[in-house]
């Protein structure tokens, strides 16, 4: 089996963390440069990550979070936070950094820029925030697959009321909205779900090759 996927078979939704062990810092820097290479629709990255490292922060995230253990006891805390309602700007700042990084000038990304723009600055308010934060999906999985090449433990979570989320971080006074919280850290020896068999899907039920 490759390793990919025995990492994948390795890895599970963490119910409880070990508090006191952390990841090195240069493992939370790796997790945090899978996150920033994560791929987006157009490139456009409508969200922003934050490590919630404040134990204070934490205590008062964990009884909006269904009261959940990992809140408090994995070693980070990560917060994705979808961009509420894609601005002009926000893809301005966008087509500034390809020409930045590729050396190329403004012009050259106009018409890249107003087809971005079409498409995106039309899209309804819900809509729009539905998509910026299916953006964020895809850099939590990212971080999960990166987690589990280190060995590192993950708990993917929905389970929160992302209007107080929101308000305890202040995230609604920046436009962003919380999508999405994962817990990071060391599984706990105790944890009896590291070793419950894995249910999924057989591929005949899944694929369909056509
Ligand atoms: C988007 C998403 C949200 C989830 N929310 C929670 C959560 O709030 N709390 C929790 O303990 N597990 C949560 N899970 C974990 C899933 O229940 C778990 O991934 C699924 O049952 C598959 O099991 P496994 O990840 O252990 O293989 C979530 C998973 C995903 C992908």
């Amino acid at each position: 089996m490759s390793t990919f996927l025995e990492n994948q078979n390795w890895r599970y939704a963490t119910k409880k963390f070990d508090a006191s062990k952390k990841i090195t810092a240069e493992d939370l820097n790796f997790l945090k440069e899978a996150i920033r290479l994560t791929a987006s629709s157009y490139g456009l990255q409508p969200y922003k990550v934050f490590i919630v490292e404040s134990p204070e922060l934490r205590a008062k995230i964990q009884p909006v979070a269904w009261g959940q253990s990992q809140i408090v006891d994995a070693s980070h805390l990560i917060v994705f936070a979808n961009v509420v309602s894609i601005s002009e700007e926000e893809i301005n700042q966008y087509v500034k950094n390809i020409c930045e990084t590729r050396d190329l000038p403004i012009e050259s990304m106009a018409g890249y820029a107003d087809f971005m723009k079409s498409k995106i600055l039309s899209l309804p308010e819900d809509s729009k925030n539905i998509w910026s934060s299916k953006q964020a999906y895809l850099a939590m999985g990212n971080l999960m697959n990166a987690a589990a090449e280190k060995q590192i433990d993950v708990t993917p979570m929905e389970g929160f009321v992302p209007e107080q989320v929101n308000e305890i971080l202040g995230l609604d006074k920046l436009g962003l909205n919380a999508t999405l919280i994962t817990t990071v850290g060391y599984r706990h020896a105790e944890d009896v779900s590291q070793h419950y068999k894995k249910v999924r899907k057989s591929q005949e039920e899944l694929f369909t090759t056509l």
